[in-house]
């Protein structure tokens, strides 16, 4: 048995192997960030942005420490840095200021409150809350709450988002994201408060999420690709949506999608594909397995006249959509017609399949809408959806 000197001594010398050369953490509270959360902590978070950015550190630690609340005006956390392996560890409460016109807005447009750009190597853990005390800007605002622009290979895992202005998490021209065990609240009839929203993004899985908002649980628009969703739970909110696209003509893409293991409860929609008459572009090579709806309004909708505020009629163009399977979706729907695949005269939906399908309406048998579609289904079909034609296998 080793005595206890030798044990001190195997101690220590861990801790002194252990230790970094250089002291890597930089704790926002010795840059004079208070705390308390009524005084503005923002210049001292950018003053230990500056020193964790330009740290020659391989692991810069940007840190928030915990039993604390900090308020925040918007912030912007700008690259490139000299590591490209920052962590920004959120133990704390990040908060703001309830008023909309108490909010320091730098920049000509107020829209992001807590902003990295060009930080490639990103890793934001911790068990930290960011509360973005939304509420009073629900009828106006549109501040997401935190917005990553521009960078590659980040990591986003562990935290909690509620009641925030506007979207809670958007990912806007990365590459390689990973979003895990992040939950996210807000009430369902909090509007435009989407969960996790992804713009030109590419190459991101997001993975045990929950997230209750007033509106898609998760988005993903133009030019995203190679993304991958998995053990979700969803609702209330929109449900996981692709789309809107194609909005005012505009020629968009999306496509390799894969989505599987999601819960949607109470959601108004489960998953979604909304593309605007006149558009240009294409969805399509998506995958939607294991989905479980309970009393979803549209568990299952392609909407290719998607038009929530004007009156749209139909035009030549469409985004066109195909390649789209639907593996294994039970539950129950609240509205008779569970499954909506309404497409356009001029650009068809292609290649659409559906394999298992078992939804339900009020213990009764859902049913299905068609319009312009073309595919075909097989396995159990609950209900069946007349335009896929049934191949018996
Ligand atoms: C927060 O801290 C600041 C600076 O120490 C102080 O002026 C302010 O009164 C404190 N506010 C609260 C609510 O404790
Ligand atoms: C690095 O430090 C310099 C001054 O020391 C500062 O001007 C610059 O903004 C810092 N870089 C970042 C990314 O904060
Ligand atoms: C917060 O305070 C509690 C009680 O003092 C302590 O047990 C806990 O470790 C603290 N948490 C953090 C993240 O500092
Ligand atoms: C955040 O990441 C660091 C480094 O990997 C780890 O030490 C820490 O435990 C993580 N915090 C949480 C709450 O996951
Ligand atoms: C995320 O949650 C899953 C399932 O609860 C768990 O297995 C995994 O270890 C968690 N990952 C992190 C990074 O906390
Ligand atoms: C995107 O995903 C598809 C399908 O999984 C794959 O064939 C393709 O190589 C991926 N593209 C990139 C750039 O990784
Ligand atoms: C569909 O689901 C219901 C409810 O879970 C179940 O009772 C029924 O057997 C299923 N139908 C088929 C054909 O599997
Ligand atoms: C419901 O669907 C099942 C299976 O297709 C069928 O046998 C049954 O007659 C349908 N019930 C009604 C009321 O249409
Ligand atoms: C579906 O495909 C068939 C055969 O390829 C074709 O004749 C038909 O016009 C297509 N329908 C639509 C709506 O695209």
């Amino acid at each position: 048995m080793a005595s206890r000197l030798e044990i001190l001594f195997l101690v220590s010398l861990f801790s002194v192997l252990l230790t970094p050369l250089h002291c890597s953490v930089f704790d926002v509270t010795q840059y004079g960030a208070i705390g308390n959360g009524s005084t503005d902590d923002s210049p001292a978070f950018m003053l230990a942005w500056t020193d964790v950015c330009n740290s020659s550190a391989s692991t810069p630690i940007f840190h928030i420490p915990g039993n604390k609340t900090f308020l925040l005006n918007p912030v912007f956390f700008q690259g490139p840095c000299r590591s490209t392996n920052i962590q920004f560890q959120i133990d704390g409460i990040i908060t703001a200021e309830s008023e909309p016109s108490n909010w320091k807005c730098t920049r000509n447009r107020c829209d992001k409150w807590i902003h990295f750009k060009r930080v490639d190597g990103l890793f934001i853990n911790g068990s930290g809350i960011i509360d973005g005390n939304g509420k009073n800007w629900w009828s106006s605002g549109y501040i997401n709450a935190l917005e990553v622009t521009s960078s590659n290979k980040v990591q986003l895992t562990g935290l909690s988002f509620r009641n925030n202005p506007h979207m809670h998490v958007v990912f806007d021209s990365c590459d390689m994201v990973h979003i895990s065990n992040v939950s996210i609240d807000a009430p369902g009839d909090s509007p435009n408060t989407d969960g996790i929203h992804l713009k030109e993004s590419t190459h991101v899985n997001i993975e045990f999420c929950s997230i209750r908002t007033g509106d898609d649980c998760i988005s993903i628009v133009d030019k995203c690709s190679n993304i991958t969703i998995q053990n979700i739970e969803c609702g209330p909110g929109h449900g996981i949506s692709i789309g809107s696209m194609g909005q005012y003509g505009a020629y968009e893409t999306v496509e390799n999608i894969y989505v599987s293991d999601v819960q949607f409860k109470g959601s108004l929609s489960g998953v979604r594909i909304k593309t605007w008459q006149g558009g240009k572009g294409h969805a399509r090579k998506m995958v939607f397995k294991g989905i479980t709806s309970l009393n979803t309004q549209y568990p299952i909708q392609i909407d290719q006249f998607y038009c929530p505020h004007a009156k749209c009629d139909e035009q030549a163009d469409a985004v066109e959509i195909s390649d789209i399977s639907y593996i294994d979706i039970k539950g129950t729907s609240m509205r008779k017609t569970a499954v909506k695949l309404a497409c356009s005269e001029s650009v068809p939906c292609k290649n659409i399949f559906m394999q298992d399908i078992n939804l339900s309406y009020q213990g009764t048998n859902a049913s299905a809408y068609c319009k312009n579609v073309n595919g075909t289904s097989q396995g159990i079909m609950e209900p069946s959806v007349p335009c896929l034609y049934y191949q018996t296998s």
